[in-house]
Formats: structure tokens, C-alpha cells, sequence
């Protein structure tokens, strides 16, 4: 048995190296701090320190928990985004850095619509609530409604809502985006967000462990195209959205040109610009309603 912090920490890096986990020295320390942390003890222990039993039992718990490919946050309860801390749960999709690009294009955008100060915001496939709550903050006199299939999905958005302060800023409302049922009361909307399920079906069985055997299906899982969420939103956009108001959608490997496709056909929208990530792929694509 491993008696001190180094030596634990060395266990751990090697035992998530040897199950192939991406970034194993990063989780192993992000692991020992949350167990740390959550004991209430407010600075790490010096690593040469004898391993206090309570802290070993639970941190070798966690590292077989990551060994057998569970996803980190999912592990640790929590992840950052927009610089804040969001609970995150096996219920939803673990929110990704390259969202974030989503939010500046939005916040971009906004500039758009000089004095104007009120805005109403629609987030469709809300997750864990990260877009709605980020642009809750970051537009103070906003009206949001966020949307979800999942119950799920929606307690912990409501959850971060909350830890945020803008829960009275946001409904959360369950919805199938597919039933055409009950939309028109939602709009209209100044801007339309969203990051919907867009995986190629044939794409799904080659995606890591953590991503096909841990989050939920109905995350990722776009259909055999991975546009049937486009599908929907595009001319839901169109009904929902003001003159002037914009769509901003997400998009994955292979999307954001057909997308672009189902905006032009439309001909409701001016055409259709597309933001990169900091990986330089195509992430995102806006248009504005005529
Ligand atoms: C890619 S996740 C996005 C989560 C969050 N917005 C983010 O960016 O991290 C897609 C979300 O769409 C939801 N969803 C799946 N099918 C849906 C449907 N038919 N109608 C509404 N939401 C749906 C899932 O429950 C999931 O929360």
C-alpha cells in the first residue's frame, strides 16, 4: 500500500496510464485535490506526508472509477466553464470548452443591436443549463427560456440556475423539439442558441469510452447525417425568431456546411456566417433573420 501522497499520486498516474486514459498526470492531481477538498482541508497535504486513510480510500475508489473510463467531471461532480463552476451529473452532456466559442459569437453579435438592452434569448437542448446561464449573466435585463427532453436534464440545470443567481431569469421548460406542438407560444426571440446532439450515427462507435459508454445517447447521437436536430431548429428559427434576431448553432466534424445549406434554402436569413474553435475547426454558424 502506497504510504505517502508521491507515492500514491505515482500508483494512480501509472494504473490510468496503463487503461489508456488520455491526460492521466491532470486527472490523477485533479482527483486528489477534489478528495482533499472535500475532507474541508484547505491546502494540499506536502506530498511526502503520510497518506491520511480516509483520503487513500476514497482517492484509490476514484482512480478505479476513471481506470474503467467514467469521465472525470462526472467523477469530480463539477466543470468549469465561462470561468464559472457548473454541477454536472450523468444525466448531462459534460459542457466543452469549445461551447464557450458559441457564447463570444453570441456576445459578438449582440453588438449588433446598439441601446437595445433587453433581449429575449431561447436556449434549445439546454443540458445542464450552461447557455442559458451564461447568457443570463452576461445580459442582465435578458428574458431566457431553456429547453430540454430530459427531466433529468432540467433539475440540474435549475440547480446551476440557482448557484448563479439568474434562476428568476430563466424558464426551464421540457420539450421534444420534434413536436411541433405548443411553439409558437414561445417566441418571438431576439436570438435562438444552441448546442444540439450532432454525432454521424456511423461516428459514434469510433468515439472514446468516455464519451459512447458514459454520456448519455440522446447528448450526442445526431442521426445518420448528424443533422436531424437542424432539422428542426432551422425552421423553428424562422418561425421564433424577430425580424433582425439571429440563430447561433453549434456544429461538429463534418455539419457546419450543410447546415449552412439548410439555412440558405430557407431564404429567411442573410447568409450564413461560420466561427472557428481554437483548433481552427468549423464550431459554429450564425445567420440573421430578414
Ligand atoms: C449536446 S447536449 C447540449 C447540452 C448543453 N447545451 C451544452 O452545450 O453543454 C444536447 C441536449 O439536447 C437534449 N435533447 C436531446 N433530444 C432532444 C429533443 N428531442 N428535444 C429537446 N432536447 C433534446 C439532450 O437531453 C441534451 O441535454
Amino acid at each position: 500500500m502506497e504510504r505517502t501522497y508521491r507515492t500514491l499520486l505515482q500508483w494512480s498516474i501509472e494504473h490510468l496510464t496503463q487503461a489508456g486514459v488520455e491526460q492521466p498526470g491532470t486527472d490523477a492531481q485533479a482527483l486528489l485535490e477534489e478528495v482533499v477538498a472535500s475532507s474541508s482541508e484547505k491546502a494540499p497535504p506536502p506530498l511526502e506526508r503520510e497518506v491520511d486513510p480516509n483520503h487513500g480510500h476514497r482517492f484509490r475508489n476514484w482512480v478505479e472509477r476513471r481506470a474503467a473510463r467514467e469521465p472525470l467531471h462526472y467523477i469530480l461532480g463539477h466543470r468549469k466553464f465561462w470561468s464559472l463552476d457548473f454541477k454536472v451529473t450523468p444525466d448531462v452532456l459534460i459542457p466543452r470548452p469549445e461551447t464557450e466559442v458559441l457564447i463570444s459569437h453570441f456576445l459578438e453579435l449582440k453588438k449588433n443591436f446598439p441601446g437595445q438592452t433587453s433581449f429575449r434569448i431561447l436556449d434549445m437542448c439546454t443540458g445542464s443549463g450552461v447557455i442559458a446561464i451564461v447568457a443570463a449573466l452576461e445580459v442582465p435585463q435578458s428574458q431566457v427560456i431553456a429547453v430540454d427532453i430530459s427531466n433529468d436534464s432540467l433539475a440540474v440545470a435549475q440547480e446551476n440556475a440557482k448557484k448563479h443567481g439568474v434562476a428568476r431569469k430563466i424558464r426551464f421548460l421540457k420539450r421534444d423539439l420534434f413536436d411541433a406542438t405548443h411553439r409558437e407560444d414561445l417566441g418571438p426571440f431576439d436570438f435562438i442558441l444552441s448546442n444540439p446532439p450532432y454525432i454521424r450515427v456511423d461516428r459514434i462507435e469510433g468515439l472514446m469510452p468516455e464519451i459512447k459508454d458514459h454520456e448519455p445517447r440522446r447528448t450526442f447521437d445526431g442521426g445518420s447525417d448528424g443533422l436531424n436536430f437542424y432539422h428542426a431548429i432551422i425552421p423553428d428559427a424562422v418561425r421564433l425568431l424577430k425580424k433582425g434576431g439571429y440563430v447561433i448553432v453549434e456544429t461538429g466534424f463534418g455539419v457546419h456546411g450543410p447546415v449552412c445549406s439548410l439555412i440558405r434554402e430557407t431564404r429567411a436569413f442573410t447568409d450564413p456566417v461560420m466561427v472557428s474553435d481554437f483548433n481552427h475547426y468549423p464550431r459554429v454558424v450564425s445567420a440573421r433573420k430578414k
